[in-house]
């Protein structure tokens, strides 16, 4: 067993996971192939959002059970792990090990169990207070590198499954986080985000005690580092320092990922959301009166049990009020173990799709409005590669913002000098639902 592929699905934790994960393999011996046929070991990093999520998993062990005979072990890892736990055994008989994300730290010895012949190796406790850290993980960008902050949530929303899957809050250390960076920054990274399920709620656990924008403040001194995003922000915990840190540091992102799930009172109570739709509007004030043009974006979930028309309707208003730049939208999908599993008037689908779909509508209206107005504006642009079919390159705004564009004096990468990595302007020429176009500046 020494060579393993691995899948990743799901959010930008789990990516960065799997980079823990690569990371510790390689450093136990392994060697990383390209595909899973040339793999003796094979590991899904899987992803229990929605239920359409975690059908995908048990779609790819359904494609390779013909394989299981063959000397390939199977590994099943992440949040799909830690929810269906030794269930998955019954359900797939050739996986062999089912380890969630609270677990990783022991990979090395649930290794050794795999190579000793123990097929039901498991990792399903929460009982490591250290959050995953390892001095081996293997980044898959060279530029923009990822960094957990906290680990797990405490928020109990009626739909989600995340406190049951990642598990309770737990803060990494303010210096360890800045040691992190530093030697980002020393190894030429110049990108940086920072994660958690809610970054919001970061609370150093030593005696500094640092909140989230003294961390954020920290964070935005690194040498070396243009650029910190965060990912994801609670409105409950979400404070107004946040956005001053903002304005105070251009390295500071002008980009916030706010998710209002919901724009009507009713049912932000019955999701146990803890904001009124006055709370949430407050903070996109803050952010609207700031003095840098702060992107923002949003999830949206349709279809949450008891949601009328005038419900929808007051998200469709919101849309409308807010104007966003971005929106991730959802169907509302039951989960186990959560508590709007209990309650009743759950919406038929083709009920959930029609919703869906006017907001999809709605928001794609608003984001070409929204990008026309960035036309004739120059964006500082971080290049993240080239488009041979386009003869573009692409690159990426401060505000997050994919800008594809022309670029006279560098028509396309040349042999032995790569633009991307680097950092550009461009001036904005043309705007889509979902990209802008340009030209570089001199
Ligand atoms: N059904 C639909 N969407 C969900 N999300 C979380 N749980 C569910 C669910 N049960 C959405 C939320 C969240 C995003 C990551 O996924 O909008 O912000
Ligand atoms: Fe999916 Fe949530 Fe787990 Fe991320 S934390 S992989 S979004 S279930």
């Amino acid at each position: 067993m020494h060579t393993f592929y691995i899948e990743t699905f799901g959010c930008q934790m789990n990516a960065h996971d799997s980079e823990k994960v690569t990371g510790t393999l390689l450093t136990e011996g392994y060697s990383q192939v390209e595909t899973p046929e040339q793999a003796d070991l094979i590991l899904y990093n899987t992803c229990s959002i929605r239920d359409k999520a975690e059908q995908k998993v048990f779609h790819r062990l359904q494609q390779f059970k013909k394989d299981a005979g063959k000397g390939k072990v199977f590994a099943v890892l992440g949040c799909v792990a830690q929810q269906e736990g030794e269930k998955i055994f019954e359900r797939a008989p050739h996986v062999s090990l089912v380890a969630g994300s609270a677990s990783y730290a022991k990979l090395p010895q649930m290794l050794v169990q795999l190579q000793a012949g123990n097929r039901r190796v498991t990792g399903l406790s929460f009982d490591a207070e250290e959050t995953f850290e390892t001095p081996f993980t293997r980044r898959d960008n060279p530029h923009r590198a990822y960094i957990t902050i906290i680990e797990g949530c405490d928020k109990a929303c009626a739909y989600c499954v995340v406190p049951f899957t990642r598990g309770p809050e737990r803060s990494r250390t303010g210096e360890s986080v800045l040691r992190e960076a530093g030697e980002l920054g020393r190894m030429g990274y110049t990108d940086i985000q920072l994660l958690g399920q809610n970054v919001n709620s970061y609370r150093d656990p030593s005696p500094a005690g640092w909140d989230f924008s003294r961390l954020l403040r920290a964070m935005g001194e690194v040498e070396g580092i243009r650029r910190v995003r965060f990912t994801t922000s609670h409105p409950r915990d979400f404070v107004k320092d946040i956005i001053d840190a903002i304005d105070d540091n251009p390295v500071l992102c002008n980009h916030v990922h706010l998710p209002v799930q919901s724009g009507s009172n009713a049912v932000l109570a019955r999701m146990r959301r803890m904001y009124t739709r006055d709370d949430y509007m407050r903070r996109i004030d803050w952010m609207k009166n700031a003095r840098r043009n702060i992107s923002i974006t949003s999830d949206i979930i349709v279809g949450f049990p008891g949601e009328s028309e005038a419900d929808f309707e007051a998200t469709l208003s919101l849309l409308d009020t807010v104007e966003y730049d971005s929106v991730f939208s959802f169907k509302y999908s039951k989960r186990p173990n959560t508590s709007a599993l209990e309650l009743e008037d759950h919406i038929p689908e083709e009920e959930k799709s029609r919703r869906l779909a006017i907001v999809q509508e709605r928001q794609r209206a608003i984001q070409i409005r929204r990008n026309a107005e960035l036309v004739g504006t120059v964006e500082e642009t971080m290049i993240e590669g080239f488009n041979q079919a386009t003869g573009q390159w692409i690159g990426r705004t401060s505000q997050n913002r994919t800008l594809n564009f022309m670029h006279a004096a560098h028509p396309g990468p040349t042999e032995g000098e790569t633009l991307t990595g680097s950092y550009l302007n461009v001036r904005v020429t043309r705007a889509g639902p979902n990209s802008l176009a340009g030209e570089a500046v001199n």
